[in-house]
């Protein structure tokens, strides 16, 4: 029975996720991304994504602050690379800054989605791939625009 309804509720959710437009930003998408960065990513990145979580002095490199990805990257906020890198599947070992400090989270969450998704019809890579670029789209609002006091 429980099993049940957590497949219902993965069905829903992952319904939602292909119902939702991949282009335009979606507020189902923004929402989940929101929840994911603060229980995931906070703790290193800090609440706003600035780069001061309260891991930050425990790290080897400090966590990027993740406001300035467009300023830093010419004004355009680079979305393949983000999903890239926060993936970090496709990334050879050392990461993108040398040793890699940030959990490989493609690995993580296709862990995660296996266990749930035991029994469905869903592959576990769709659940990946979903709470990825939800994360993708939060992030994409947290940017700075050039001139903004930061
Ligand atoms: C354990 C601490 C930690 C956690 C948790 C963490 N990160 Fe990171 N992250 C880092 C560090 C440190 C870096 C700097 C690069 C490196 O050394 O890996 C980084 C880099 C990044 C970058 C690259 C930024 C750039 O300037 O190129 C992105 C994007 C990112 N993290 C997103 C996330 C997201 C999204 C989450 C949550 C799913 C997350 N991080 C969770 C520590 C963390």
């Amino acid at each position: 029975m429980r099993d049940a309804i957590l497949a219902s509720g993965c069905a829903v959710g992952l319904g939602l996720l292909l119902a939702s437009p991949v282009s335009a930003q979606s507020r189902t998408g923004v929402e989940m991304g929101r929840n994911e960065f603060i229980s995931h990513c906070a703790t290193c990145h800090g609440i706003e994504g600035r780069g001061d979580g309260p891991m930050r002095p425990f790290l080897a490199r400090p966590p990027s602050n993740l406001t300035t990805l467009a300023l830093r990257n010419g004004g355009v906020y680079p979305r393949l690379a983000v999903s890239e890198i926060i993936d970090g599947r496709g990334i050879e070992g050392a990461g993108p800054h040398g040793t890699r400090d940030m959990p490989i989270w493609g690995q993580v969450y296709r862990d995660e989605s296996q266990q749930q998704l035991r029994g469905t019809p869903f592959p576990p890579e769709w659940s990946v791939r979903g709470r990825i670029m939800a994360l993708v789209e939060y992030l994409e609002t947290l940017q700075q625009k050039k001139g903004d006091a930061s």
